[in-house]
C-alpha cells in the first residue's frame, strides 16, 4: 500500500507539536486525577456493577451526540425483554454498550486492536456489515447551516491505508493521554464509515486507556463532556485540520479526561456507599433470604425480573418471586408492570445514576 497519496497526514504527529509546556502540564494533572479513579475502582468486589450502569450511561450519551435519544427507565426497561421487541433508539443504544463490551474482550484477548477489529465494533453499533465505505459521497455538514464542513477521503484503497496507519499507531509503545486526543482526531478525520464514525471513534477512546493500562475497566468515557461543549469538540476537530495546531484539540480532551475523571470517581463512591447500606440493611429487615449475591443482582440490574434471579443464584422460579416480592416489601425495589410480567427497580440506584 506504499504508493498511496493521501493529503491527510500520517500519524505520528510531530512530537514538538504536540508536546508543548501546557500540554504536559496538563498531561500530568489528567493522569493523576485517572490513577486516582483506577485505583479507587476496585475497592467495589462485583465490577459487573460499575461496569454495567456505567457503560450504558456513555451508550446513552455517545448516542445522544448523534441524535439518537432515549431514557434511562427507557433503556433499563428495554433490557428486561427480547431484543425483536425493543423500542429503536434504545435497541441502538444497547448494541452501543455490547460493542464496548466486544471492544473490552479484544483488549483482554489479544491487547491489540486491528483494522478488523474496528470495522467489528462498528458493525456491533450499526447492525450492518457494509464496512469500510466503498461508494463516495460521505461528507460532513454543520447541522444548523447545512453547508458542507469537511469532505473525508472516498477512495477505498486510502481509507484502507489511513485506517492501517492509525492502527500501527494506536499500538505503539507511545502511551501518553494527549494520544488519545491525537487518535480521536485522525480516526474522525478519516471518516471510514458511511455511519458510526461518532460512536466508533468514542468506543475507540476507551479501548485505547483500557490498552494503555490507564483504567482496568472501562468506566471513563467523555461523551457527557462532549455534550457539554458540543460546538467546542466540533470547532476544535474542525480548527486542527486548518491550522495544524494540536494545542487546543489535544487540551480539550485532556481537560475531559480531567473532569470525567473526578465526576466519575464521585459517582463510584456513592454507588459503593449505596451498596453497602444496602447489603446492611437487607441483612437486617430481610435476614431469611438475604445473600449478598442477592443485592449484587440489584445492583447489576437496576431493572430486575425473575428470571435474572433464577439465572444467577440458581433457585426455582418461585423462590426468586418470593425474594424479589419481599425486597418489594421492604421498600428496596419498585414494581413496574411491562406487559405480562412484573419488573422489579432499584429505585434508590436509578435516582443515584440520573444525577
Ligand atoms: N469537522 C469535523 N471534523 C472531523 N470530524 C468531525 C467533524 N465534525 C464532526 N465530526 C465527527 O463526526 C461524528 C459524526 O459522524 P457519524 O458517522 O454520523 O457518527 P455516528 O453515526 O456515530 O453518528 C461526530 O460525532 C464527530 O466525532
Ligand atoms: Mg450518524
Amino acid at each position: 500500500m506504499r504508493d498511496i497519496k493521501t493529503p491527510i497526514p500520517l500519524l505520528p504527529p510531530d512530537l514538538k507539536k504536540v508536546e508543548t509546556t501546557a500540554i504536559l502540564r496538563k498531561e500530568a494533572k489528567a493522569r493523576a486525577t485517572l490513577a486516582e479513579l483506577k485505583g479507587f475502582a476496585p475497592t467495589i468486589p462485583n465490577q459487573n456493577i460499575l461496569i454495567n450502569a456505567i457503560a450504558l450511561q456513555e451508550a446513552k450519551e455517545s448516542s445522544a451526540i448523534e441524535n439518537i435519544v432515549t431514557t434511562q427507565d427507557e433503556l433499563y426497561k428495554n433490557l428486561t425483554i427480547k431484543s425483536s421487541a425493543m423500542d429503536s433508539s434504545a435497541k441502538e443504544v444497547i448494541n452501543y454498550r455490547e460493542a464496548v463490551y466486544k471492544g473490552c474482550d479484544i483488549i483482554k484477548m489479544r491487547r491489540l486492536i486491528s483494522v478488523s477489529d474496528v470495522i467489528k465494533i462498528q458493525e456491533t453499533i450499526i447492525k450492518n456489515n457494509a464496512g469500510i465505505r466503498k461508494l463516495p459521497g460521505t461528507s460532513l455538514v454543520n447541522s444548523a447551516t447545512n453547508e458542507i464542513v469537511y469532505t473525508p477521503p472516498q477512495d477505498y484503497r486510502e481509507l484502507c491505508y489511513l485506517l492501517d496507519n492509525f492502527c500501527t499507531y494506536l499500538n505503539d509503545d507511545e502511551d501518553s493521554l494527549w494520544k488519545m486526543a491525537v487518535l480521536h482526531y485522525q480516526f474522525e478525520t478519516i471518516h471510514p464509515f458511511y455511519d458510526g464514525n461518532g460512536r466508533t471513534g468514542r468506543i475507540l477512546n476507551i479501548l485505547y486507556l483500557l490498552l494503555k493500562k490507564h483504567i482496568d475497566t472501562p468506566i471513563l468515557y467523555l461523551s457527557s463532556y462532549i455534550i457539554k461543549n458540543k460546538s467546542e469538540y466540533y470547532t476544535l476537530l474542525q480548527e486542527v485540520r486548518e491550522t495544524n495546531v494540536w494545542e487546543n484539540w489535544c487540551f480539550f480532551i485532556l481537560e475531559g479526561i480531567e473532569e470525567t475523571a473526578k465526576q466519575t470517581l464521585e459517582k463510584v463512591k456513592s454507588i459503593k456507599d449505596l451498596l453497602e447500606l444496602t447489603l446492611e440493611k437487607v441483612k437486617e429487615h430481610c435476614p431469611k433470604i438475604y445473600s449478598k449475591e442477592l443485592v449484587e443482582i440489584i445492583f447489576e440490574n437496576p431493572y430486575s425480573k425473575i428470571d435474572f434471579v433464577v439465572n444467577k443464584l440458581d433457585i426455582n422460579r418461585k423462590t426468586a418471586s418470593k425474594y424479589l416480592k419481599e425486597l418489594e416489601e421492604n421498600n428496596f425495589l419498585s414494581p413496574l408492570r411491562v406487559g405480562k410480567e412484573i419488573i422489579y427497580i432499584n429505585s434508590h440506584l436509578m435516582e443515584m445514576l440520573k444525577k
